[in-house]
């Protein structure tokens, strides 16, 4: 088999073999095949798209390039939530001690994060003391006794996604359906998730800008799942504004914890208590999801979902006090109000602006190794569809820099006005399964 044949099958829009995608993604993996010739394969796959089978084993391949997490120790249902990626996002700290307070265990491996964007691990690692590292054996054992253990991603996972991403990168082909679907879904595959619950973003601050992309995008993962023998389900949730009222890093855990205790910021408490009934009806907890979301309701205002979360920081080395005092998370030195000078309805907050001013207060890497400040981040006092009058607060900045100004007119500018009143998008748009 040669690489220059599939180039051209593909260019030429065929479809290819089972066999041609593994002899591709097992070559490329081992360095035969250069990234020049894996460039033009994945340009041609961005102009010819995919079959859904060619998906499902491109997916698999890349799974199979590295190690896969064996789960079967674990008793019951393993069900994995992903989410594309959006600011504020903190809903994985809220639905992992959410879903295993109704019994369903949640074995999570969780990234660190890049950009505008902030990662589940940062934000753990904020609590003083939270380990998110052990061994196989003690992540095993949590899961089973506690039903709640998450680690970082270790060993070497899914190689050839590795390399291709960061080959589309710099080749103009990530914004590729079945290449985002096939990575993303490769992950999972790989770190022994028996479903999968997606939480597939949409919106200016989301990858996928419009609600046609973001839905083609889940329907071919909740595709791939079937292939695959994975129960999939996809929620299409809104990313035109960040989610909930706090970013960064100490200060999302407090804001998870809110919604823990069923006092949270109704859209956040939405889209979690969506996920978590998607989840608890794939882990077998429940027969229907109106079911699932009164019981999981149930747990936030009888505070045992909060308990669940404080036995999890603590069994895994954090300080469990921090659910009753936030004083004991990190704190900023600094405070900077950022007041509107104009006046109306907030029509737009990009939340991709209010990420990168976020990130330029601490709370981000702007690169691969640069350290987290985690008491840096933004509390967002006007939200769209609100009024404000100038001089009126919209954010402020929690910094330990002694200059913010570059954050500062970001998140200014990351504000849109009308005059007459505006329509809140919804939290959910759809649900595809
Ligand atoms: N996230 C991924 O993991 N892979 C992609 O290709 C895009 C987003």
């Amino acid at each position: 088999m040669r690489m220059v044949d599939l180039i051209q099958k593909k260019r030429d829009g065929q479809s290819l073999s089972e066999a041609e995608i593994q002899f591709m993604i097992k070559g490329y993996t081992a360095d035969e095949i250069p990234d020049y010739q894996m460039s033009a394969f994945a340009m041609a796959v961005y102009f010819q798209g995919m079959s859904e089978e060619e998906t499902a084993q491109l997916t698999m391949a890349m799974a199979d390039s590295g190690d896969t997490v064996d789960l079967s120790p674990i008793e019951g249902v393993i069900v994995d939530k992903h989410s594309t990626g959006g600011v504020g996002d903190k809903t994985s700290l809220i639905i992992a001690p959410l879903v295993a307070s109704v019994g369903v265990p949640v074995a999570k491996m969780s990234g660190r994060g890049l950009g505008h964007t902030g990662g589940t691990v940062d934000k753990l690692e904020g609590i003083p003391g939270f380990q998110i590292e052990m061994t196989r054996e003690q992540f095993i054992d949590n899961v089973n006794t506690l039903k709640l253990a998450l680690v970082g991603q270790s060993g070497n996972l899914t190689p050839a996604d590795k390399k291709l991403y960061a080959l589309r990168d710099v080749t103009a082909t990530v914004n590729s359906i079945p290449l985002i679907a096939s990575s993303i879904m490769s992950k999972k595959i790989a770190s022994g998730a028996d479903a999968i619950v997606l939480d597939v973003k949409v919106g200016s601050g989301a990858f996928m800008k419009s609600l046609e992309d973001a839905r083609k995008l889940a329907t071919t993962m909740v595709q791939i799942g079937k292939h695959l023998g994975r129960r999939t389900v996809a929620v299409l949730s809104d990313m035109n504004q960040p989610l909930g009222h706090e970013i960064g890093n100490a200060n999302e855990v407090v804001e998870a914890m809110q919604v823990l205790t069923g006092m949270g910021e109704a859209r956040l408490t939405e889209i979690s208590l969506t996920l978590a009934s998607h989840m608890a009806v794939l882990g077998g907890a429940f027969d229907d999801l109106e079911q699932a979301r009164q019981e999981l309701t149930a747990k936030l205002k009888n505070g045992q979902a909060l308990a669940t979360f404080r036995t999890f920081i603590e069994a895994q080395g954090g300080n469990p006090d921090i659910v009753d005092r936030h004083e004991l998370l990190p704190q900023a030195k600094h405070h900077l109000e950022v007041r509107s000078e104009k006046e109306g309805y907030v029509s737009a907050m990009d939340a991709e602006s209010i990420g990168i001013a976020a990130m330029l207060l601490g709370a981000g890497r702007e690169t691969k190794e640069d350290r987290i400040d985690y008491a840096a981040g933004i509390s967002i006092h006007k939200k769209v569809g609100d009024f404000v009058k100038a001089g009126d607060l919209l954010v402020e900045l929690h910094t330990n820099r002694e200059q913010a100004a570059r954050a500062e007119e970001m998140a200014r500018s990351a504000y849109e006005f009308v005059d007459s009143p505006v329509e809140v998008k919804p939290m959910i748009y759809e649900i595809i399964e």
